[in-house]
């Protein structure tokens, strides 16, 4: 059932909105913003609430800060408030702590349209532990519960669900980015354009286990890459020279290898390096990678195969980069399939933080149907599991 969004909102008008967004950006080592995709994402409903006079009180995470306030001082919010304020075009007011009579002076203090930011939420012990007192603090400053958080639905926080579970008295609804994450991913399980190729990369197979077995269960073809390839090759007992493998995960390549018969493919040739490094030696090599040698990323005619894949798709859903893509020697396999997405006439779906990365430094995110702001979130969702984020919003009737 989907869910009410702030659309379906009666009266916006002078109500207190918090607003739980996901403006957990990639920082650089000083703490500049890396990349403010995220926060570009959620404008439309910032804008939305601001338009209709909503007094918005946004609140997020940011980072894993530790407890110690000189090393969590790049998770403060400041940068991340600011950043919001250029790209709203209009003031954004900050508040110092989470919680507290601080806050709550800001909060009354707030007209309709104006927005004022929240300190980080994990600068509060209460927000990872789910504390119920925590829970009511922010709960109180609102009169209206919106998320707009798609990539932080897969936790427990207490601002994804305590808070709302203390708001049952109060409209609890999706911003319009969550509303889209969740039609274009319930599509894709419920009802994809077929043939469904799914294109899955990146180092472990263990991170993506459940993502695996459910894309199994569902696609016509999966396209593997990234260093995952070599657990799959050394489990079907080929040899992989030095190339990074789990080990210990042999046995579950096997048994995703046997679940997925012919409809998984694994790459024919090899970008191989005489080190795992950009500087390294490099050539191609066909089939199996030799003694001294490390698999790096796809080759140039596993490139071909997988975009004829990705031309002939209805749908095509993509998590995981094909290569080592950070380093230009080993990032035409990330880049030829962006392009093969980019170009097809398929519904295009990509998700993770390194894929929709990878796409946007490529230029090409315009050019796909959706890119995720989902990492854990994406993959939780697309496994089929339960998102706790989403259990309080209320559904549409
Ligand atoms: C993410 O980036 O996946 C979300 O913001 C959640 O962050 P976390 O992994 O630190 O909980």
């Amino acid at each position: 059932m989907p869910k009410k969004t702030v659309y379906d909102l009666p009266t916006v008008h002078g109500q207190r909105v918090l607003v739980r967004v996901d403006f957990n950006v990639p920082l650089t080592p000083t703490g500049a913003i890396a990349n403010d995709r995220r926060i570009r994402k959620t404008l439309p409903t910032i804008q939305y609430l601001v338009e209709k006079g909503a007094c918005s009180i946004v609140m997020s995470h940011l980072g894993r800060p530790t407890g110690d306030p000189q090393a969590d001082a790049i998770y403060r919010m400041d940068r991340v408030a600011h950043r919001l304020e250029e790209l709203l075009g209009r003031p954004v007011r900050k508040a110092d702590e989470v919680v507290g009579p601080a806050v709550e002076r800001a909060v009354a203090a707030l007209a309709p349209g104006d927005v004022l930011v929240l300190e980080n939420l994990r600068f509060h012990p209460g927000e990872k532990a789910g504390d119920a007192a925590f829970a009511r603090s922010l709960a109180n400053l609102g009169t209206i519960y919106v998320n707009d958080a798609f990539g932080t639905c897969h936790n427990t926080d207490a601002s994804m669900v305590a808070v709302p579970r203390a708001m049952q008295d109060r409209p609890r609804v999706a911003g319009l980015l969550l509303a889209r994450e969740l039609e274009v991913l319930t599509h894709l399980l419920e009802n994809p354009q077929r043939p469904l190729v799914g294109i899955v990369g990146g180092a472990k197979v263990s991170d993506k286990i459940a993502f695996l077995r459910s894309l199994l269960g569902r696609v016509d073809r999966l396209l593997v890459g990234g260093a995952m390839t070599y657990t799959f090759m050394k489990a079907q007992g080929r040899s992989i020279g030095s190339s990074r493998c789990e080990n210990e995960r042999l046995d579950l390549a096997r048994e995703l290898l046997a679940q997925a018969g012919d409809r998984l493919l694994l790459p024919e040739d090899h970008v191989v390096a005489d080190r795992p490094s950009a500087d390294a030696h490099t050539r191609v090599v066909a089939g199996d990678i030799p003694e001294g040698w490390y698999g790096m990323d796809i080759g140039p005619q596993t490139r071909e195969r997988y975009a004829a894949w990705i031309r002939r798709a209805g749908t095509v859903v993509w998590n995981g980069p094909m290569g080592k893509f950070e380093d230009a020697p080993f990032a035409q396999g990330t880049r030829a399939v962006a392009h093969a997405l980019a170009d097809s006439q398929a519904v295009t779906i990509v998700g993770g933080g390194e894929t929709a990365e990878a796409v946007e430094s490529f230029g090409l995110d315009s050019r796909i149907a959706h890119v995720s702001t989902g990492g854990g979130a994406f993959l939780e969702f697309l496994s089929g599991s339960r998102l706790p984020g989403l259990e309080y919003l209320e559904e549409r009737t």
